[in-house]
């Protein structure tokens, strides 16, 4: 099955042109379409032989969102509009990416949530990648909305870094280490991520599923481990958020958890602690 990726220069779209074979793979960039535009965005799916369309795309820094919401909105809500529609418009399924992030106004919660838990996010991203959801929903009946969490891999965004690179970087350099400790997520190798996402696809899924390797940490725990495997001895200081103010509110307790892939034969990721040493051995860091 021939797939159209769009934002296929980041982080995640990197791991599509890993696990899938070129010759089934349409690979887009912004210089070839903008998903804030409907004409581009129409014009590039119109002219595609994928039988579905991944909208990697997205507007997702955090504080950046909080200061312009014009544009959070443009793009990962009405961006997310017009995939959706002209892949309808197309006879093509459309597979949307979302997050953690929709979550996060039950300040009490501490079980996993599901994929038909009620919505709630705290921050401008969070918003626009729920009416993102919505949008898709009510454009294309054959969608897939993949909830995905706390993301690493080898490959990054603009930004360089993953959050275990950087731990590993900062340490090395002897800068100090403080990592917040009260923000309770599931980090997601996006290797794990992406040959889920690919299962789901193959067994014709729709509808939400929440994709994120087993289990949760907080941060700190998350970057503890990451120097316990890679056999950096180093000091992190555990802190609570209070001492990094950003504008934007996080979820205390992202944790995501699937009852609805086992429903499409799809195992669910491996502990987030497998991923983690899979990353560290993808990077050279630890031995197979
Ligand atoms: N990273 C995480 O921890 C995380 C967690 C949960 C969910 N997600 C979601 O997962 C998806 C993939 O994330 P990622 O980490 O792979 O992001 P990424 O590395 O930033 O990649 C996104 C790609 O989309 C392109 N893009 C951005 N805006 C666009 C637009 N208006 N039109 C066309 N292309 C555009 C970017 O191009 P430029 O580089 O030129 O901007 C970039 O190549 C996103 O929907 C994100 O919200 C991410």
């Amino acid at each position: 099955m021939k797939l159209a990726v769009i934002g296929s220069a980041g982080q995640v779209g990197q791991e599509f042109s890993k696990l899938v074979d070129a010759d089934q793979l349409v690979l887009l960039t912004r210089d070839q379409i903008e998903i804030a535009d409907p004409a581009s965005v129409e014009a590039c799916v119109a002219k595609t032989d994928a039988e579905v369309i991944v909208n990697l795309a997205a507007f997702h820094d955090v504080n950046g969102c909080e200061d312009d919401a014009h544009k959070a909105f443009q793009v990962n809500a009405l961006g997310a509009f017009y995939v959706a529609q002209s892949a309808a418009k197309h006879g093509r399924k459309v597979v949307f990416f979302s997050s953690d992030y929709v979550f996060g106004q039950e300040t009490s919660r501490d079980t996993p949530y599901l994929e038909q838990d009620q919505v709630g996010p705290l921050s401008v991203y969070g918003a626009s990648k729920v009416a993102g959801e919505q949008l898709v929903a009510i454009a294309a009946t054959d969608h897939l909305v993949i909830r995905a969490s706390s993301l690493f891999g080898v490959a990054t965004s603009k930004k360089g870094w993953t959050f275990p690179e950087m731990i590993m970087q900062r340490a090395q350099s002897g800068q100090p280490l403080k990592v917040v400790n009260d923000q309770y997520m599931s980090p997601t190798y996006t290797n794990d991520l992406v040959a889920t996402v690919l299962s789901l696809i193959k067994a014709n899924a729709t509808g939400t599923v929440h994709v994120s390797n087993a289990e949760g940490c907080t941060w700190y725990e998350f970057a503890r481990e990451t120097l316990k495997l890679a056999g950096i001895d180093y000091d992190i200081e555990p802190v609570g958020s209070d001492v990094f103010p950003s504008k934007a509110s996080r979820p205390s307790y992202s944790r995501l958890d699937s009852q609805r892939l086992a429903g499409f034969d799809v195992p669910a990721p491996r502990h987030w602690r497998e991923g983690l040493q899979a990353y560290l051995v993808e990077k050279g860091v630890m031995k197979n």
